[in-house]
């Protein structure tokens, strides 16, 4: 493999930066070109391409979004717009293209693959939400956005003896919500995977930590769930309680990453590289038992990842 592309879809996450700048640099030490796509398979279709040098990737280690910026792009789903993404690399002589994004992005990296194109996904979305991996870039630094919001906000709540509902981001998956419920102490957690009632879920254990001396509470809802305005004035009207909602929204997907996200993306970028230099393509690279791995992208995609129920039993026990 001679010419690597590289682009960022889907939804950005912090750290994506920090793996472009590890594939450019990886492929550059390893005698290879590295061109960079923009706005994501927009860009691939448009020839949106331009060669990058060791330098294009200087001081962007610490910021967030990408530098490539990334899209949603409807027309990749057609098999046209996949045939004029393939074009589109032969006319820049692009053997390999890696693909920074999460499950929908690797759909479109598989079926660039069904043309013959070779590819390699790395994981990156706030969300967690991958199947065939344990971790992906970006996870942790929304996870401490997140976090300084709780804490602010047990802050006010606090002191106004208030009942505080978040809403955070994921909106098919509870994997920042049913963590920042724990490292935020929630006293209940929404989640997009578990149905809830109203009054057993969210009214009941707040009424019950009144009666055992609670005087302020937080309520995490997933965006998934959703309707966070609406469960704040069920718990004011059904408890008495003031009751406050706040939706977090695009914050999460912003700001610089966290040592572990420019870490990750660090090492999972210089694998993407390292498995293309030795001609292996079409895997995802992935966190298995804390060690890097790489799957292949079928597979990787025909896996499924369940919420754990430990931890939601332990966010409930913790909420006592
Ligand atoms: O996939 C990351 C994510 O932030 C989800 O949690 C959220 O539901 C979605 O992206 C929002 O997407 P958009 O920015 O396109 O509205």
């Amino acid at each position: 493999i001679k010419t690597i592309g590289v682009l960022t879809s889907g939804g950005d996450a912090p750290g994506m930066n920090a793996a472009i700048r590890a594939v450019v640099r990886t492929g550059i030490y390893y005698g290879m070109r590295v061109m960079g796509i923009r706005k994501g398979y927009n860009g691939l279709i448009n020839g949106d391409i331009t060669e990058m040098s060791l330098r294009a990737v200087s001081d962007i280690i610490h910021r967030g979004g990408t530098i490539l910026q990334t899209a949603r792009c409807p027309e990749f789903k057609e098999e046209e717009g996949i045939k004029r993404g393939v074009a589109m690399c032969k006319v820049f002589d692009i053997d390999a293209v890696v693909v920074i994004g999460g499950d929908g992005s690797y759909r479109g990296a598989k079926d660039l693959s069904k043309f013959g194109m070779k590819v390699m996904g790395i994981p990156g979305t706030i969300d967690n939400d991958i199947a065939c991996t344990e971790y992906t870039i970006g996870f942790d630094t929304a996870l401490n956005t997140v976090q300084d919001a709780i804490d602010k906000i047990r802050d006010t709540a606090y002191s106004h003896e208030r009942c505080s509902v978040l809403e955070v981001m994921g909106r098919h998956a509870g994997y920042i919500a049913l963590n920042v419920g724990i490292a935020g102490g929630a006293e209940v957690v929404l989640l997009p995977e578990k149905t809830f009632d109203l009054g057993k879920d969210v009214i009941k254990p707040i009424i019950e930590g009144r009666n055992r001396g609670k005087k302020h509470y937080i309520v995490i809802v997933a965006e998934g769930v959703g309707g966070a305005i609406e469960i704040a004035r069920e718990i004011q009207e059904q408890t008495g309680i003031e009751a406050r909602a706040t939706i977090l929204g695009h914050i999460q997907r912003g700001g610089s990453p966290t040592v572990n996200d420019r870490v990750m993306a660090s090492m999972m970028g210089a694998r993407a590289v390292e498995l293309l230099k030795e001609d292996i393509s079409n895997r995802i690279i992935s966190l298995k038992d804390n060690k890097i791995v790489d799957i292949e992208i079928n597979e990787a995609l025909d896996m499924k990842k369940e919420i754990d129920e430990e931890i939601i039993q332990l966010s409930k026990i913790l909420a006592l």
